[in-house]
């Protein structure tokens, strides 16, 4: 948590936004009950498991397990950051905001290198029209057989000959160079006489963010030169791994038919909208990350990648079913024939050709099934099956998502959709699921790998603490002396913990102030999931209730089982510390805000608070 805005202003813009009015802008709800319900908007449903709750401020959905607060909604219905939705929420209420001092510095920073990208794209684009030092631009531009009006649906420019055109205007529009520096326009000297600037000779692509707005530039070399394509540097507000070229452009297509296309290139993206398909976005010469998977999700439930040869797919499809376990998003492959990519295709064969191509596009698994069934002769014999099911099934269990999720959640999500998509029964592909991993787990017993298999026992007693917690933060304090969050291994139970920690909500059953100041909605959706599942468990309404109620009953039982584990792999050490720590310890929480201050070099408020001694003894009263 950045702690940007102060909680009293975040409860001001809350309050001001009622989440059934807010939810209701974007689409109808229905009332059930206390509760009001809709189809999902973040993933495809037929039934309504999408749920808000007046009561609680939060909405929820059973199918896909996304929720949070007003402002977690906004990020992800208009994929901002958590600021800019406290911005778009302020806005609506009609609050002004302030942010904090050094905050504000950072945001006034990054709102002025937007100015000066935005000015840029301006000059690039007047480059490319200007009569004489535009020519060249042109001509490239036609000779690849872009229209004018592809050029002004992506603003495409042009960078002419020459090191200082851009400084030279910035001089005369009062734009200064740091700022220039900063927004990675200009590359300073060598030898630190001044600047020149970056793009020279290029046709210049602007990269837009989902709102429209500037972020960066790739520029396009006219001829041979290296780079082919010179992109921005990484910037305050450019991150080469998240961003997606043509979304704003894309966007409104994607969101017709939840389907976006992923391509490789600049080329690849403009060329598919001339000629009329228009859901097509690109990485930027990196492969498909998470990040940009989140961002999709937003607007579309399938993904579908477009290679240029059968290699590239191949690697894809392994990616591809990493992406779809880690993220849980349908990504589909396909390849464009005889070596083309989207530019040349399209240019020779046209939209619906294309669109074709999109269309025949298969599911990663089923992708990835086809080409180990070709290894193994078609998968003739039920030898031969069985060797392609394993080679499958292997490329699955060696993927990072498995390592750190719950096995079993995450083997029925595989099994269900292998059998789905290969029509190979569930129970088949069970056993062998089971077998390859006893024989995974002891050939990788003692190695490092081995080190990092998920261990379900400990995964679940790490969630039962977290629920509890979830539930009752009165009982932080206690948790924090016998099991401290550096010693939870789930990396997203960990954040949620420390999330509760930097937390000044401190009442029993209050999931609305928990959840307000998650900035992260995949956290907030955590925490509301778990908060639900708790209090389905019975105790969380119970306030007070430090008795054997089934929540304090599962927090304590969560320590004991968690403590015991460590023994048993030798952390007895640790352990016994941390046992010898009474409950309702100050001194652990002390040290807990000293050596969060030492490892991230800034105290959270709360932390701050209870190591100055004022709060210690009022948590949640
Ligand atoms: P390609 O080399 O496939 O380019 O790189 P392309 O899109 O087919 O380009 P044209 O059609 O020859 O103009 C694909 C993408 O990889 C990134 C760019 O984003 C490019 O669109 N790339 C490539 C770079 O960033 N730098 C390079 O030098 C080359
Ligand atoms: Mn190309």
């Amino acid at each position: 948590m950045t702690g940007l805005y102060s909680d009293d202003i975040l409860n001001e813009i809350a309050r001001a936004n009622d989440i059934i009015e807010v939810v209701s802008g974007y689409f109808p709800l229905k009332k059930a009950g206390k509760d009001y319900k809709a189809l999902c908007p973040f993933h495809a449903e037929k039934t309504p498991s999408f749920n808000v709750s007046p009561g609680k401020q939060i909405y929820k959905c059973f199918g896909c397990g996304r929720g949070g607060s007003v402002f977690n909604f906004v990020m992800a219905k208009e994929n901002v950051t958590f600021p800019e939705a406290v911005r778009i929420l302020a806005e609506r209420a009609g609050i002004e905001l302030k942010d904090r001092a050094g905050a504000e510095q950072g945001a006034n920073t990054r709102k002025q290198v937007r100015d000066v990208l935005e000015w840029a794209a301006r000059m690039f684009e007047k480059g490319l029209q200007s009569p004489q030092a535009g020519a060249p631009g042109r001509e490239y531009l036609e000779s690849r057989a872009i229209t004018a009006a592809t050029i002004d649906a992506f603003r495409i420019g042009f960078a002419p000959e020459g090191w200082d055109n851009l400084i030279r205007a910035a001089g005369r529009d009062g734009m200064p160079l740091e700022l220039l520096d900063t927004a990675g326009l200009v590359v300073k000297r060598d030898d630190g006489s001044g600047y020149y600037d970056r793009f020279r000779g290029r046709v210049i692509f602007p990269i837009l963010d989902a709102l429209n707005r500037v972020v960066a530039f790739g520029g396009r070399a006219l001829g041979d030169q290296q780079p082919k394509y010179l992109n921005s540097p990484e910037t305050p507000i450019f991150h080469k791994g998240e961003a997606l070229y043509g979304l704003p452009q894309a966007r409104t297509a994607i969101e017709a038919n939840r389907r976006v296309v992923v391509v490789e290139g600049y080329f690849d993206v403009v060329m598919p909208h001339q000629v009329g398909v228009a859901n097509v976005v690109a990485t930027l010469g990196t492969a498909l990350t998470n990040e940009h998977v989140r961002a999709l999700k937003r607007f579309a439930d399938e993904v579908i990648l477009v290679y240029d040869s059968d290699l590239a797919g191949q690697r894809a499809a392994d990616r591809g079913m990493e992406l779809f376990l880690a993220e849980d998003v349908r990504i589909l492959i396909t390849v464009v024939p005889q070596g083309k990519d989207p530019y040349d295709y399209c240019r020779e064969q046209g939209g619906e050709a294309f669109q074709a191509q999109v269309a025949a596009a298969k599911d990663a698994f089923a992708f990835k099934w086809e080409l180990v069934s070709l290894e193994f002769s078609a998968a003739a014999s039920p030898a031969a099956q069985r060797r392609a099911i394993e080679a499958m099934l292997s490329s699955v269990l060696k993927a990072p998502a498995l390592a750190q999720e719950n096995l079993r959640l995450q083997r029925d999500l595989i099994l269900g959709h292998m059998s789905r998509t290969l029509g190979i029964s569930e129970e088949t592909l069970r056993a062998e699921f089971s077998r390859l991993r006893r024989t995974a787990g002891r050939t990788a017993a003692g190695t490092e790998t081995g080190a990092n298999l998920p261990d379900a026992r400990r995964w679940a007693a790490e969630q039962a603490l977290l629920m509890a917690l979830v539930c009752r933060p009165s009982r932080l304090e206690e948790a924090l002396a016998a099991m401290p969050p550096d010693r939870i291994e789930d990396p997203k139970f960990r954040a949620l913990y420390e999330a509760l920690l930097d937390n000044t909500g401190r009442r029993d059953g209050d999931i609305e102030s928990i959840v307000l100041h998650m900035e992260d909605e995949a956290l907030a959706g955590l925490a509301v999931q778990l908060f639900e599942r708790g209090e389905s468990v019975g105790a969380c309404r119970e306030t007070g209730d430090t008795g054997p109620g089934p929540l304090a009953q599962m927090f304590t039982e969560s320590l004991t089982a968690l403590h015991g584990m460590e023994a048993e792999t030798d952390l007895a050490a640790r352990g016994r510390a941390a046992r010898d720590g009474t409950t309702d310890n100050p001194q652990a929480l002390r040290d807990f805000a000293e050596a969060r201050k030492q490892r991230q070099g800034f105290t959270p408020p709360a932390a701050r608070r209870r190591a100055d001694g004022e709060a210690l003894n009022g948590p949640g009263k």
